[in-house]
């Protein structure tokens, strides 16, 4: 084992999850159950890292959110029954959130539910997707309409397989690392500021800081908060007009959730949360990261799409503000001063 592994536990719902930071892909055997095993990846990382599927039957499927589908989901059944798999065989998924969250689905409930772990390969799935035990999948142009909470046996996180994510996927992932600073921890914010350089090219000493804080974090607050009733809301930061910026100007996750966290910024200074210096330090950051601050998108747009937001309750739309850097506080906002403060933003 690299003397710098760690391992974070994280206990919901009577069930134990390990979450391997550091650990190599390649020590997967160790954290197998005797028996049948049965890998689930998608076609990049059958193509890029073959040796750790040698021997092992795998079930691959494609790529992006167009494969996240029930249709994906009952080939995999399928292939599972051909396999003959039964309630003993244990999944394991290989790849970024895209397949994690599939296999975690497939895992629940093929056979009314059989285990489960991921060898988690991009940075957002380190950092967010692989941990939290959301799993599911997108249908009718929704995403994640359907899925279920369960909590994989062990997430490895293999910092060395991020060296060959493309530039946009580091986006991604480092626009959830600096959430994790913003709405819960000041020291990784502040080590993201001092460290940027390291931080953009996911230097091994980086990455293992971003990954180690950002699931900490997260299992702190999932442990608290597993199913979402309160706390977990927290997460979203940055995703509310994230999501309609995606929809709308069809730009990557990270591009809109680092849009987004700046309106958040902005509605969190409109309302005397935090001082407009606070602001300045949050904008640096993300540009020196290489993320985005502003996307242009028309205001009526953006709030039509944040009208159908499936967090909306009638006229309220629970926004995730900043009390300071590292504290957030979810306030519920009335659709008509949203309106008005898109209005102030995107002119
Ligand atoms: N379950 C959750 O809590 C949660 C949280 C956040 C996001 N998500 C979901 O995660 C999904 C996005 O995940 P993602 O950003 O990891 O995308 P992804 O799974 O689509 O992976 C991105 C691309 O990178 C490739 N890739 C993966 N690892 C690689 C590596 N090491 N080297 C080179 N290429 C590699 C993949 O093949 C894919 O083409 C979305 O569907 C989102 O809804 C889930």
């Amino acid at each position: 084992m690299k003397p710098d592994v760690q391992e974070i536990t994280l206990h919901t719902s009577g069930r134990l999850s390990r979450l391997l930071v550091g650990q190599s892909h390649d020590q997967l055997d160790r954290y197998l159950p005797e028996g049948k095993t049965v890998m689930i990846t998608d076609d990049h990382l059958w193509d890029l890292y073959p040796a750790l599927f040698k021997g092992k039957p795998t079930i691959r499927m494609g790529t992006g959110e167009k494969v996240k589908t029930l249709q994906t989901v009952e080939k995999i059944y399928r292939e599972l029954i051909d396999l003959e798999a039964d309630r003993s065989t244990f999944l394991v998924g290989v790849g970024g959130g895209i397949v994690c969250d599939v296999t975690g689905f497939v895992a629940s409930t093929y056979m009314r539910g059989v285990s489960f772990g991921f060898v988690s390969t991009t940075l957002l799935s380190q950092v967010d997707a692989s941990v939290g035990g959301k799993n599911g999948v997108n249908l009718g142009g929704y995403k994640n309409m359907v899925g279920v909470f369960n909590q994989p046996a062990f997430v490895i996180c293999d910092c060395d397989m991020l060296s060959t994510l493309p530039t946009a996927e580091r986006l991604s992932g480092l626009a959830e690392v600096v959430k994790h600073g913003l709405i819960g921890d000041a020291g990784l914010f502040a080590f993201l500021e001092e460290n940027v350089a390291e931080a953009r090219s996911l230097a091994r000493t980086a990455a293992l800081r971003m990954v180690s804080d950002s699931i900490t974090l997260k299992s702190a607050v999932v442990t608290r908060d597993e199913r979402e009733a309160g706390e977990r809301r927290i997460l979203n930061f940055g995703h509310t007009l994230g999501h309609a910026l995606e929809k709308v100007c069809g730009i990557s996750h990270g591009e809109a959730v680092s849009a987004g966290m700046m309106f958040a910024v902005h509605l969190s200074v409109a309302r005397n949360l935090i001082p407009r210096t606070a602001a300045d330090r949050i904008e640096a950051l993300l540009a020196d990261l290489g993320l985005p601050l502003r996307i242009d998108a028309r205001p009526e747009e953006l709030l039509d799409a944040l009208r159908r937001d499936k967090k909306r309750e009638e006229d309220r739309l629970f926004f995730v503000l900043l009390n300071r850097i590292g504290k957030a506080v979810v306030v519920p906002l009335m659709m008509d001063e949203v309106a008005r403060e898109l209005g102030i933003y995107y002119t």
